[in-house]
This record gives C-alpha cells, structure tokens and sequence, in this order.
C-alpha cells in the first residue's frame, strides 16, 4: 500500500517543492502519494514547516515522524501535540549557502572591505590586511553548519576555533566546550560567527559579560537565532568600541521592525534571514531517504533530541 506524506507548509513552499519531493520519492523508489490535504488518520508522514496552519497533530494517529524543512525547531519542539519522531533539516545546500554566506562576510571583515566601497571623503588608506593566519575567527556552534563554516574558513588558512555544547573534533582546529569552555574560544577571536541552535540554554550566549571578553574591536556575524544575543547588551557594545561591527540576519522578530535601533546603528549590517535558505532539490533527496530509512526499519537521521531542544 502507499505512503501518504502530507505536505503542510506555506502554499509558496509547495511550488518550490512539490516537483523536486516527487523526483527524489521516485529516486528513492517509495512508492508515496505526495498531499496537501488528507485524511490525518491516513498520513504516514509529513513534511513540515512551523508556518503551516497546521498546528495541532492530535488527529494524525498514525503519523510514523515529522520532517521539517527548517533547520531551526525552535518553534516546533514546543508544541505539546507534537509527540512523534521530529526530524530538523540537514541539507547540503543549506550547507553550502550558510558557507557562502558566513565567508562572503568574514572577508568583508578581514579585508576591510568598507573602508574603500564606502568612501566617500575619497580618503588614502594604505594599509592592507593581515594574511587570513593571523586572523582568529571562532564558531560558536559546531553542527553541520558551524563545522562546515569552520573547515571552510581553516581552508582559506583564518586561525579558527570553534565551541559547542558537547566536545567536539574537528581535525587542525582547536575546539573548546561547555560553559567554561566559552572563555578560551571567545578570549582571542576577532571575528564571532553564531551558528547554535536556539534553546533556553543557547539565549543570550552574547550578552553583557562574554562580549567583553572579546578583543577590543571584534566583530560579530550572527545567521543563527536572534535569541542567541542580548540585543542591548550588544547596542551598548557597539556604542562603546568594544565591538567594531556586527552583521545579523536573525532577530527575535522578523522582520526586523521599523524602529529597531539596529536598523540605524552606523555599525550594523541588517541582512533580512537570507544567509541559509533550505535548497528544495538537495533537502528533497534528504526527506526522501529519510522517509525511506524509517520503511526500512533504520533509524531515522538528525532526530531533534526533545531533551536538549535541537
Ligand atoms: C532557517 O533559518 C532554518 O532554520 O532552516
């Protein structure tokens, strides 16, 4: 009998991917009925994302697992209904774009690029950068997309480091852990890039007291939860040099509102959420295989552990 997999997500969302879902479910020889709308006593799976109007998954009773195309759970985990396996979204060209993004800006930042774009006192500067070795980059997340950022980044030859929840190896680069771990990865690193998830534990990880343990003059790239910086306490940093700059695609709202003091802050960038979208075509094989994992009786991959929130 076939699968039904029930696509509850924005209706922009099923143009994106209703083609490229049908091609990898074809790929993957599951023989699946692809929906928008269904029976939920029928529905053997769903792909997901938290902007669906679909909030209450009491009536799927045989829901096998949910597949969210949000890398971020943050606002799924906490629905009480939401009881089956909850897989978060690994995808390699989310990979590959986060990368993309998070080097595209770290060069911003090493190369000083905005003393000469934007000149406008046609000012003579010569001073060129450092090589990227004598600049210390570190990543505060080491998942699939802070490890990828990292490797990237020690490939271009940048001193990286990187921190996270749990210890974590990653070869040539000097890792650090846990609470008391942060100090050391933040102590010498001239450029932050924030790639966590964001669960209590995770908020306001830039606050007060850690960004003044940066170098003076660090600059911060956060394209992974708003929650995870103390907006105040980072304004107030900018404000007094301790922090030269930061670029921010995530904010606790979005979009960003109109009077937010970032908007005008001279020594923010506002990117609008764009560093990492979820590419459908590889997300896609990702959703089938892992549809076809679980009919095979394999554990399913990148299970959102409840416990720790991500
Ligand atoms: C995007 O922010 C995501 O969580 O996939």
């Amino acid at each position: 009998m076939s699968l039904t997999v029930l696509f509850a997500a924005r209706n922009d969302d099923w143009h994106t991917y209703h083609e490229a879902l049908e091609q990898a479910f074809a790929a993957a020889e599951l023989d699946a009925d692809l929906v928008t709308t269904a029976d939920p006593e029928e529905v053997d799976y769903i792909v997901y994302s938290p902007s669906s109007s679909l909030q209450d998954f009491t009536p799927y009773t045989k829901l096998k697992a949910v597949l969210s195309l949000w890398a971020g759970v943050e606002r799924i985990v906490s629905n009480p209904t939401l009881t089956m396996p909850l897989v978060r979204m690994v995808d390699p060209g989310m990979t590959q774009s986060m990368v993309e993004w998070v080097t595209g800006h770290v060069m911003r930042y090493h190369l000083g690029m905005d003393d000469h774009i934007v000149n406008p006192g046609h000012a003579w500067r010569p001073k060129a950068a450092p090589l990227a070795r004598q600049r210390s980059v570190c990543i505060l997340g080491l998942g699939a997309l802070g490890r990828s950022a990292a490797l990237t980044l020690k490939a271009l030859n940048f001193n990286v480091t990187g921190w996270s929840r749990s210890p974590k190896e990653i070869k040539d680069i000097e890792t650090f852990h846990g609470p008391e771990g942060l100090t050391g990865a933040l102590r010498h690193a001239e450029i932050v890039v924030l790639l966590m998830p964001d669960t209590p534990q995770t908020e306001n990880t830039l606050n007060k007291e850690t960004l003044a343990l940066l170098p003076k003059g660090a600059r911060i790239l956060n394209p992974g939860r708003g929650p995870l910086i103390d907006d105040y306490a980072l304004l107030d940093a900018l404000d007094s040099g301790q922090i030269a700059h930061a670029t921010l695609d995530v904010f606790r709202v979005e979009p960003l509102p109109p009077d937010h003091p970032y908007w005008a802050h001279p020594k923010v960038t506002v990117t609008p959420h764009i560093a990492a979208a979820t590419q459908a075509a590889t997300a896609s094989v990702e959703i089938a295989n892992n549809i076809r994992r679980g009919e095979a009786g394999e554990a399913l991959l990148n299970l959102v552990d409840r416990s720790q929130g991500y």
